[in-house]
């Protein structure tokens, strides 16, 4: 990859964590970084505002999605299904939205890159919400390399 002071990079969930390392680590190579966040104004759960928001940045070339790191956990009988879902609006759903706005936006050569987690492949009682969405998300990932290429998409499992 090729970065030059042309290079937009947005990172979504830049705010804290990884998203903030990945943003300071991007902050040292040539061009320009965005990060969002609640923090910022943006709530990933809300595809409309996603929508607008990329829409406003223009033409990008690198986009890194790492927004949404809770979701309740415990044994299933007594799993929040409200939160379950509110979860999977943020990680999974804003995932998507951030995929779908960025599709006609980002530059050839640039990427997509999404954020996963180790309990995709762990079958752990109790870890039912992270679990599939992780899961759900590394599927995504397979299938939007296959509709975006050649822009590239992957998908990062942490821990
Ligand atoms: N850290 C680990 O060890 C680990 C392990 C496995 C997987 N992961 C995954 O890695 C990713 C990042 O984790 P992290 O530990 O860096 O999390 P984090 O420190 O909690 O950061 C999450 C970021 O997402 C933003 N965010 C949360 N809800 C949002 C919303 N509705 N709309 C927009 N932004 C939102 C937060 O900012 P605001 O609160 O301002 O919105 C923050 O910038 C997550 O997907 C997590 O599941 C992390």
């Amino acid at each position: 990859m090729a970065f030059t002071d042309q290079t937009l990079s947005v990172v979504i969930g830049g705010t804290s964590g990884i998203g903030l390392a990945v943003a300071q680590r991007l902050a040292a190579r040539p061009g320009r970084v965005v990060t969002a966040s609640r923090a910022t104004g943006l709530d990933v759960a809300d595809a409309r505002a996603v929508a607008a928001w990329m829409a406003g940045l223009g033409p990008m070339d690198h986009v890194v999605f790492t927004a949404g790191s809770q979701a309740p956990g415990g044994p299933l009988a007594a799993l929040d299904l409200s939160q379950a879902r509110a979860a999977f609006d943020v990680k999974f759903w804003g995932a998507v939205a951030v995929a779908q706005a960025a599709a006609g936006l980002i530059r050839p050569g640039g990427t997509l890159t999404l954020t996963s987690g180790f309990l995709s492949r762990r079958a752990t009682p109790g870890t039912l919400v992270k679990t599939a969405m992780n899961a759900a998300l590394e599927a995504t990932a397979r299938v939007l390399a296959r509709e975006f290429a050649p822009i590239r998409v992957n998908v990062v499992s942490p821990a």
